[in-house]
């Protein structure tokens, strides 16, 4: 045997890389299992079966029987269809008729028309109950189209509409007057940024705050921080969970380039907790509050219905207690917790989440309500974090910047949302709030129930989300006889309705009569038939084989044209 230090050195070396190769391919591990096993989880492969999804599209007899229902249920449908298609003609022709000439030169109402239900359905829809995307007013909690059609709000502005529409045009005019004097001038600022700073520093409980001017900004921003102070590369993101349309946090599909500094792992799991204990390049994990309503799922578009799979479910202990955890272990391995509150910041208490669920984060991005219906995204954190320069290293900084923050008319805007937050009105808005939409979903659920209809509701106090309990395709379907009777949603649809506080007992137990009416219809017209025989599993499954054979097909067709 050969001994010689040469030799010697030759197998030490080996035996380091052996060891290294294992604790990498450990690690290695150790991520993949941390990762959720649908494909929001899989962002990479998620991506890839994107581009190879083909499209094709029913046919009107398959549009209607796309699940193999009896002839008399597809004429049932058929009629009920016709019937809503006449309805939308006569009551929104001048709202339609905007909104089809807006959509030539807007490819955001392109986009939010081609996904409000899935694509095999999407284009007959269009061409049968098109879109009304104008409103010319708001009072209360109700909006009017261009028609003079008066619905109810079920949309809230994507969030920002907390209070009811009237409480903004206050906050915005009260605003404008007080800045007026100085104006759109950028660069210095107006007195009133100092006081909403101490505002929202005693809010958050954090020390320092920055402006910026959408609630995506501010999350890049903590993002970048944390990467500064740490000089670590990665975030980790929760499966499912909207942070805005930044690329870093946006791993998956709507993103055409891969997010490599991203670990998207399994919400509420000890396998991410795991992850975090075993890596050292993570900087910052970012928790989206909202996640709590359905952790490791995307937002629930009613365009992704395809089967009733849809599900949510709200415990408040079980999350209180996953982010307490997720905090001891971001503290033991110095990673910055970030919690997103740009949607839940004052929705679900005046603390927002860190109140709420009783834990405390290191930074924290407000967004949506906080501008008084002006755009804002601002982040508050720690001092030591919140610092963008070294004193002892002049170049090294980290810039953040933007033509629009602090605007003086935001800020001013701002301040009469921060100063009315402290109002005994306001204050009462908050007085059981929890308890309050707790009892109203569980009393909408209570009259669905009694009615036999298959949908039930899940909430996070005001944000609610519609479950579907009767195996079916056409679910989606839903949105359209909800807006027959006067109902507003989002573009999402079903998956998300956001109630502003000003909804009192009358105005609430309104919309749940319209939509146990519009339910009903839906019923009668034969769109909740079921397949004794079919599952959500079966439905999946027979989508799946439609999928493949297009897509055996598709390079075919291209090859003929
Ligand atoms: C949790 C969360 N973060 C960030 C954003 C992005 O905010 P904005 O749309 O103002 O850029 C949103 C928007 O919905 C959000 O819900």
């Amino acid at each position: 045997m050969d001994f010689s230090p040469a030799t010697l050195s030759f197998y030490g070396v080996g035996a380091a890389a052996v060891a290294t190769s294992v604790a990498t391919l450990r690690k290695r591990l150790e991520l993949s299992r941390a990762k959720h096993g649908s494909l929001s989880g899989h962002a990479r492969i998620a991506r890839r079966l994107a581009r190879l999804l083909p499209f094709y599209e029913y046919g009107e007899e398959r549009f209607f029987r796309s699940d193999d229902a009896p002839a008399d249920i597809a004429a049932r449908r058929r009629a009920g269809f016709d019937r809503l298609s006449q309805l939308y003609q006569t009551r929104f022709p001048e709202t339609i008729k905007r909104t089809a000439e807006a959509a030539e030169t807007l490819s955001d109402f392109q986009f939010t028309a081609a996904y409000r239900v899935p694509f095999q359905y999407s284009r007959f829809v269009r061409a049968h109950l098109p879109s009304a995307s104008f409103v010319q007013s708001s009072s209360g909690v109700m909006l009017t189209d261009l028609d003079g059609n008066r619905n109810f709000d079920l949309a809230g502005s994507y969030g920002v509409n907390l209070f009811g529409h009237d409480f903004y045009k206050e906050t915005i005019e009260r605003g404008a007057e007080r800045v007026r004097a100085l104006g759109p001038v950028l660069g210095s600022y107006h007195p009133v940024i100092v006081e909403n700073a101490q505002a929202l520093a005693a809010i958050s409980g954090l020390d320092e705050v920055s402006f910026h001017m959408s609630g995506t900004e501010a999350v890049m921003q903590a993002v970048r921080l944390a990467r500064y102070h740490t000089g670590r590369s990665h975030v980790v993101c929760f499966c499912g969970a909207y942070h805005g349309w930044w690329g870093d946090v946006q791993p998956g599909v709507g993103n055409p380039v891969p997010a490599h500094d991203t670990y998207t792992l399994n919400d509420m799991s000890e396998s991410a907790l795991r992850v975090l204990r075993t890596r050292r390049n993570i900087a910052c994990v970012l928790v989206n509050p909202l996640q709590a309503l359905h952790p490791n799922a995307a937002a629930p578009s009613d365009s992704a219905l395809i089967d009733s799979g849809r599900s949510a479910h709200f415990d408040k202990t079980r999350y209180a207690e996953w982010l307490k955890t997720l905090r001891t272990v971001c503290t033991e391995r110095n990673i910055v917790l970030i919690f997103d509150e740009v949607f839940v910041g004052f929705r679900l208490a005046k603390g927002g989440a860190q109140e709420y669920f009783g834990v405390k984060a290191d930074l924290v991005t407000y967004g949506k309500t906080l501008g008084g219906g002006l755009p804002i995204g601002a982040v508050c954190g720690r001092s030591d974090l919140m610092k963008r320069y070294r004193d002892d290293r002049p170049a090294d900084i980290c810039l953040a910047r933007g033509t629009f923050n602090s605007h003086p008319y935001v800020m001013a805007a701002m301040n009469e949302f921060l100063r009315r937050l402290k109002s005994p009105e306001i204050d009462a808005l908050y007085r059981d709030l929890e308890r309050i939409w707790d009892e109203r979903a569980k009393a909408f659920n209570a009259r669905l129930a009694k009615e036999n209809l298959p949908v039930r509701v899940v909430n996070l106090s005001s944000i609610w989300t519609v479950c579907y309990t009767r195996p079916s395709r056409y679910n989606w379907m839903l949105q359209y006889y909800l807006r027959a009777e006067g109902l507003t949603l989002s573009w999402i649809g079903t998956g998300r309705l956001i109630f502003s506080l000003n909804y009192t007992e009358a105005d609430f137990a309104a919309v749940v009569d319209r939509f146990v009416a519009a339910a009903k219809t839906m019923l009668q017209d034969g769109w909740w038939w079921r397949d004794p025989a079919a599952t959500n599993k079966s439905i999946r499954r027979a989508v799946l084989k439609e999928i493949i054979a297009h897509r055996l097909l598709a390079p075919r067709q291209s090859k003929k044209r």
